[in-house]
């Protein structure tokens, strides 16, 4: 469990950005998870300041010539652009250890992995929700024609944003207001994830977030300021100067004024200049940060004004950088200057110091508003950087009864910040909603894996083997994971299911056992040799099982009896699958020893009489009807999603919360197909995946499983895939050589039937209307008709030319019908041992075949024609009286092989041992039931 809460955080690699991130970090961590920070190479954390983290640098193509040089948003593109592969690449091997991806707002690839991986992601806000709320209105004010800025109305309120001014607007970050808006389409839409995590609080942005949490509709955690969680480890990307604090340490309280203008923030020589003088002229102690490079055209402090450091003396200290948090936190500060980037602003309040605003671009604007309007902790500079209004405002703030209002209000504000982050407070509990929540997401998430493998218990004949295996596809396709346990005799080949588990039992069975397969002695050794491998086998794997890797069921062939046993003992749900007819559970006809005779009988019964054209009709009638019960809601298709849900409810420990996630039923409307698409979503559709060659299976798994999930309004229209267009081709052309070749008539109508079934699966032939799909059928089965009849053998010709020419013309069936008369007549009167009219497989007698010497061949010799006087036919087949057949099929007849062949059919059980079976399947106690009949029949060895 422990290993599996793991969260991935992406932070945006400015220092504004990383700091909050760090922070949260820690303070999640300090919550018990571990924490993996993806960080650029560009503007790294350091590792050695957060020993608890692992961290993950990916690669991003990037220079620091790239954030100085281009546009703002260039290089959030280009971040975001390069790192998302890398990231993905990172992710993927640790991708079951990770709860959920934590991205910074600007890191919207965070969102993309997060969908990639199938992980929950969050967003993190790192700048106010009032600013955010601003940015929102923008597309709105450029659409009323308020953007792009007009210098006269700069003053003039925003409408519907009191107190905004349209010069309090978040511009600035980027020259064109087109890629501002296009950075806000991206950052301010909640796509997919789940929450959003603010860096700010309920007291101070109370009207905003609950604006955004009506608007979003997730969880919004407001659990600011993040720094008062989390321990004071620095994640400085520059080198912090302590030797401004035995300076401070040296000054009265409330008496210096500390000037720091963030970490992107420049000014030009002008700007220095005029800040340098306002300083000098308020007469006040300042404790000054100029970052390297933030004066433009200039390393440092090069171009500041000649004569300035004379005038002041003692009386200011100049830094690179300062532990802006400390020096905040000393008593001897009384106001801070600043640029109001979200961080220094939060900082401030903390520390209950009173500010002069000097904001920049972006978030700064509509925070400096706020911060001298609506809080009332500061003053504005309103005229930008002017050394008269800088002076005026120093001396107001630090002075001035009006600056001992604003810091009466300061140390006010730092009280309820104290509040909020006190246990009750509202970022206090937030937090920790945010950590409850964080291990929901990933309960959820293994809960939806937790219904994982089905164990399925095939019984090993052909006949149960092939069912098994579809309802393990179908199962596959619903999301199951599938486990088949099945015996070394007749064990089902695996290439054929490469995303099944196959599981050998060692059944013991010796070569004796499995000869006399299909008998009671073989149901009674299976059941007998499999159980305790198979409990020993499944106890293990329960034993080793992760949480996420449960067996959810057994399913067994109820011929695999001991099944029952082995789930009770194991204590998991079973199902039996019953692979014959739902009748033939309850009636098994008991035959008597077939006989030749019998046979033949009811193949005439059933091929030739008129019972036989009746069942046929019966039999064509069905057909359409399965199709109609497999098809989205018919009865088949609708239990199938019930047994699926039947399974997530009952086979699952956590029943209400898996079923509510895996098939997203909950309050949705499940009739609305887009509310259905939810569902499933981190399951597969489809185990089985389309490589080229498998297009038949791949499609028919893939509808199937579409269709079980009520979702076949997502398909289009069927076309004709070009493999079914090639196979139609095939099969046409198959269809045009097939002829009879001597053989039975029954036996080239079979294998005829068998090209025809092919085709129908192939053509996508769908009827409107019945009328259509009547005379569509018609019209096909006129033209198998003639394929039949042009297939026949020569001495067919003239039945043929009688069928073709019958008014009304027949159907297949009586033509097959009339042309097995002819057979059979021309059996009786040319004394031609009948040969076999089944399409079974037939095993010649003798085990041979002959070429060559087929007895039909030596009765022509026999024959004469009493038209022409040769030998070798009769009148029927003379061709100076009918004329020569045509050349082409049917007319070869070298290596004639015609051979009397006896069907192998033998009667499998007597009728005590029918009596039991029947029993045995038509009871639901399987187990129960066959302990009964061995302890009174003696079952084994029958
Ligand atoms: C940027 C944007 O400019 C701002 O609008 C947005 O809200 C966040 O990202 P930045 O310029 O970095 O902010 O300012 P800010 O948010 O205030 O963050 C600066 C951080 O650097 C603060 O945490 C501050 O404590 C730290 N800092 C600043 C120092 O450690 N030392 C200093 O000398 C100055």
């Amino acid at each position: 469990m422990e290993n599996k809460r793991r969260l991935v955080l992406v932070p945006c690699p400015l220092q504004g950005h990383l700091s909050p991130m760090l922070d949260l970090a820690t303070t999640l961590h300090s919550k018990g998870f571990f924490i993996t920070i993806a960080h650029t190479q560009f503007n790294s954390p350091n590792p050695s300041n957060h020993p608890d983290f692992v961290f993950l640098p990916i690669s991003d193509g990037l220079t620091e010539n790239d954030f100085l040089s281009g546009d703002f948003l260039d290089f959030i593109a280009t971040i975001n652009t390069n790192c998302e592969g890398p990231l993905k690449e990172c992710l993927v091997p640790m991708v079951d250890q990770v709860a959920c991806i934590i991205y910074d707002t600007m890191m919207y690839l965070g969102e993309t992995v997060a969908n990639h991986l199938k992980l929950p992601s969050i967003i993190l806000r790192t700048s106010g929700a009032t600013a955010l709320a601003a940015y929102g209105a923008m597309p709105a004010l450029q659409e009323a024609g308020y953007l792009p800025l007009q210098d006269s109305k700069l003053q003039e309120l925003v409408p519907q944003f009191y107190p905004l001014r349209f010069k309090d607007l978040p511009l600035g970050i980027s020259k064109s207001l087109e890629s501002i808006l296009q950075l806000l389409s991206i950052v301010c839409i909640i796509r997919t994830s789940s929450a959003i995590i603010w860096n700010t609080m309920d007291y101070l942005e109370h009207p905003a977030l609950e604006k955004l949490r009506q608007d979003h509709q997730i969880p919004i955690f407001s659990i600011g300021p993040l720094f008062k969680f989390a321990s004071t480890t620095s994640s400085s990307l520059l080198e912090q100067d302590s030797n401004c604090i035995p300076w401070l340490n040296k000054q009265a309280p409330n008496s210096v004024l500390y000037i720091s203008l963030g970490s992107l923030v420049s000014v030009n020589e002008r700007e220095l200049a005029e800040m340098a003088w306002g300083l000098a002229n308020s007469d006040q102690q300042f404790l000054w940060v100029v970052r390297p490079g933030s004066v433009l055209g200039s390393q440092w402090i090069e171009l500041l004004p000649e004569g300035f450091e004379e005038v002041i003396g003692e009386r200011g200290l100049i830094v690179k950088w300062a532990p802006q948090r400390e020096v905040l936190a000393h008593g001897v500060v009384g106001g801070f200057w600043s640029h109001c980037g979200w961080n220094s602003t939060m900082e401030s309040f903390c520390e209950g110091v009173p500010m002069i605003c000097s904001p920049n671009k972006g978030d700064q604007k509509v925070n400096a508003r706020f911060i001298s309007y609506v809080w009332k902790v500061g003053l504005e500079l309103e005229n930008g950087l002017e050394r008269r209004e800088i002076e005026t405002v120093i001396r107001k703030l630090m002075l001035d009864k009006e600056g001992g209002e604003i810091r009466r209000r300061a140390a006010d504000l730092k009280e309820k910040v104290e509040l909020c982050v006190k246990k009750g407070g509202s970022s206090y509990n937030s937090l920790n909603d945010l950590a409850e929540y964080i291990l929901s997401l990933e309960r959820e998430r293994w809960k939806i894996k937790e219904v994982k493998y089905m164990v399925l218990v095939p019984y090993p004949l052909q006949g149960h083997i092939t069912p098994m295996l579809q309802l393990d596809t179908v199962l596959h396709s619903q999301g199951f994971s599938i486990i088949v346990a099945h015996t070394k005799f007749n064990s089902p080949n695996s290439y054929n299911q490469p995303d099944f588990v196959f599981l050998t039992i060692a059944d013991n069975l010796s070569h004796f056992d499995s000869f006399i397969a299909n008998s009671f002695a073989l149901l009674s050794a299976i059941n007998e040799n499999c159980k305790a491998p198979v409990q020993e086998c499944l106890a293990q794997m329960i034993e080793q099982q992760k949480p996420h890797d449960r067996i959810a069921c057994i399913i067994s062939d109820t011929l695999m009896y001991f099944s029952e046993d082995v789930a009770n003992h194991l204590k998991l749900p079973s199902i039996a699958l019953h692979t014959s007819n739902a009748s033939s559970a309850l009636v098994l006809e008991v035959e008597h020893e077939l006989k030749r005779g019998d046979v033949e009988r009811a193949v005439k019964r059933l091929m030739v009489d008129e019972e036989g054209k009746e069942i046929r009709r019966r039999a064509i009638e069905f057909k359409g009807k399965t199709e109609i019960l497999i098809r989205k809601g018919g009865s088949s298709s609708n239990s199938l999603n019930a047994l699926a849900e039947y399974i997530f409810r009952h086979c699952s420990s956590t029943v209400g919360t898996v079923h509510g996630t895996v098939h997203g039923s909950g309050n949705k409307d499940m009739s609305n197909p887009y509310d259905r698409q939810l569902e499933n979503v981190p399951l597969d559709i489809c185990g089985i995946k389309l490589d080229g060659t498998n297009y038949l299976i791949w499609s028919r798994t893939f509808t199937l499983a579409i269709e079980a999930r009520g979702m076949s309004e997502f398909i289009e229209e069927p076309v004709i895939q070009p493999e079914e267009a090639v196979a139609l081709k095939k099969f046409k052309k198959k269809l045009r050589t097939l002829d009879q070749h001597h053989r039975s008539v029954a036996e080239y109508f079979a294998e005829l039937s068998g090209v025809w079934q092919e085709f129908d699966f192939y053509q996508g032939f769908q009827a409107v209307c019945t009328k259509d799909a009547a005379s569509w059928l018609k019209r096909l089965e006129k033209e198998r008709v003639y394929d039949f009849l042009a297939g026949l053998d020569v001495e067919y010709d003239q039945i043929r030319v009688q069928v073709l020419g019958r008014v009304p013309f027949p159907s297949l069936g009586e033509a097959y019908a009339i042309v097995q008369q002819e057979e059979s007549r021309r059996g009786a009167m040319l004394h031609t041992p009948p040969s076999d009219r089944s399409a079974l497989i037939a095993i010649p007698q003798g085990g041979k075949l002959q070429a060559g010497t087929s007895n039909g061949a030596n009765d022509r010799e026999s024959l004469k024609c009493d038209y022409c006087q040769n030998t070798g036919h009769t009148r029927d087949f003379c061709w100076k009286l009918h004329g020569r057949p045509p050349r082409g099929r049917g007319s070869g007849r070298s290596g004639v092989v015609e051979v009397p062949c006896v069907l192998r059919l033998k009667p499998m059980f007597q009728s005590l041992q029918l009596l039991l079976l029947r029993l045995v399947l038509g009871s639901y106690h399987l187990s129960r039931l066959v302990v009964f009949l061995k302890g009174r029949c003696k079952l084994s060895g029958v």
